[in-house]
């Protein structure tokens, strides 16, 4: 069989084919199809894999999990509280060995990063840290399509410092007749606001519409009116390479169960900042995890909280370790492809998917009319970013019509995705486990059903 590979046309921009020989060729050179065989993949009823493209919902279970969460189980059955000390992992320091490769995953230094608690949680303590009002200054810049927990976590946080949440919260939307932020309105209304917002708090990757913001011009923009600045980072770890100590950024938090695979609830991570992370005296809520090891267990000779100098000082409860277990065999996966080599494959994946449905007639946000397609509503309508800079694994469409037909039509193909009331469709090839022929498939039926 003739090789091809993707190629660039003059534009620079990659050259696909619409024929199933292609996705072959494309699956028999990616660098990374190894890392499948690697993941428990779900299965249809009738016995072969599903296409599973809801890894931006929950990824797969790594193969490794089992053992490094099995082998804490062994060391808690033989050693007990012995484990603390003596397990072949030790309990007592087991945060600790994540510190770097969480910092490669984030773009940050190891002092700044510490897995700990649920997303939401350790939001809820970066804001107690971070949004600091007064009078003047009080306002939360956010955007109007924000998961819901983030949207609770600050107004609540708001009120419980005697402001209104209906006054205080600030929200930038896309413009009349588009589905993604612009960033030029989100510098507009920094320049406007920015001596009342003490607080930007936006997610680095939509979870509606897996749009990408420009973190980085964000944070600088933020920066310029003197405001703190927070990302999201639930759908942006490990989906996009991330920079957050370069960019400034004050403080990040995420979850591992998405595109980090490290299972259900697993516990969360977070990023602080190391001219925050090494200020002892900044205001916080305190716990034994997050006092100065040294003198940890001297409370009752010495009751005050003394902050760790980095990350650490936000913990509060000693770790969940069955959690960490299954997050050390997954966080393990990434150290070792990398996220730029993740990051390359994902480009062309959802650039593949993209191309296909584009190729199939299907409409996207940006892109011009369809020769004779006059003024006649699509029935499905892209509406992630086209440029690769802003997107990830994710592509969600618009389904104008039917698409509770459109999901049975698709779990009977065997695909897992995930539908957003009223009409969002979303899928998310991911690099680590998906393959272009499942992206080829897919495409198929969604073009039948168009
Ligand atoms: C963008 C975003 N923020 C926050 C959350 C809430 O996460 P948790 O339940 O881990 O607190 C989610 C969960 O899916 C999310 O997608």
């Amino acid at each position: 069989m003739k090789r091809r590979r993707a190629s660039r046309n003059p534009d620079g921009e990659t050259e696909y084919h619409a024929d199933e020989g292609f996705a072959g060729a494309l699956d028999a050179q990616d660098p990374l199809a190894a890392y499948r065989e690697r993941f428990h993949l779900p299965r249809r009823p009738d016995g072969p894999p599903a296409i599973y493209f809801a890894g931006m919902s929950l990824g797969l279970q790594p193969r490794a999990v089992r053992t490094a969460v099995e082998q804490e189980l062994e060391d808690w059955a033989r050693l007990a509280v012995d484990a603390h000390f003596e397990g072949r992992n030790p309990w007592y320091s087991y945060h600790e060995q994540f510190r770097a490769p969480g910092a490669r995953l984030v773009g940050a230094l190891p002092h700044e990063v510490v897995f700990m608690n649920g997303l939401t949680v350790n939001l809820h303590l970066m804001l107690v840290s971070f949004y600091r009002p007064t009078p003047q200054r009080y306002r939360v810049l956010m955007e109007d399509c924000e998961f819901p927990s983030d949207t609770y976590a600050a107004r609540t946080q708001v009120r419980w410092h005697g402001f209104d949440p209906d006054d205080a919260i600030l929200v930038v939307r896309p413009r009349q007749g588009e589905h993604t932020l612009r960033i030029e309105d989100i510098e507009a209304l920094l320049d406007r606001e920015g001596e009342r917002i003490a607080l930007v708090l936006l997610s680095g990757v939509n979870y509606v519409t897996g749009q990408v913001l420009d973190m980085p011009r964000i944070a600088a923009a933020a920066r310029r009116r003197g405001c703190v600045v927070g990302f999201d980072l639930a759908h942006a770890a490990g989906n996009v390479p991330l920079r957050l100590h370069e960019w400034d950024v004050d403080f990040g938090v995420w979850c591992t169960y998405k595109y980090l695979n490290a299972g259900p609830g697993c516990v969360a991570g977070c990023f602080v900042h190391e001219r925050h992370a090494r200020d002892v005296s900044l205001l916080r809520f305190g716990g034994w995890w997050g006092n100065d090891p040294a003198t940890r267990f001297r409370m009752h000779l010495q009751p005050e909280f003394v902050a760790v100098p980095s990350a650490d000082g936000w913990q509060l409860s000693n770790p969940p370790i069955l959690s960490m277990a299954a997050l050390r065999a997954s966080l393990g996966m990434f150290d070792e492809v990398g996220m730029e080599r993740l990051r390359a494959k994902s480009v062309l994946l959802t650039g593949y998917l993209r191309y296909l449905l584009e190729e199939g007639g299907m409409h996207s946000q940006g892109a011009p009319p369809l020769p004779g397609a006059g003024d006649r509503p699509r029935d499905f309508e892209i509406i992630t970013p086209r440029q690769p800079s802003a997107r990830g694994c994710q592509v969600s469409i618009l389904v104008h019509r039917d698409p509770q037909g459109l999901q049975k039509a698709l779990k009977a193909a065997g695909v897992v995705c995930d539908f957003r009331p009223p009409h969002v469709l979303r899928v998310a090839p991911v690099p680590l486990y998906n393959t272009f022929h499942e992206v080829w498939r897919f495409a198929r039926v969604l073009q039948a059903q168009a």
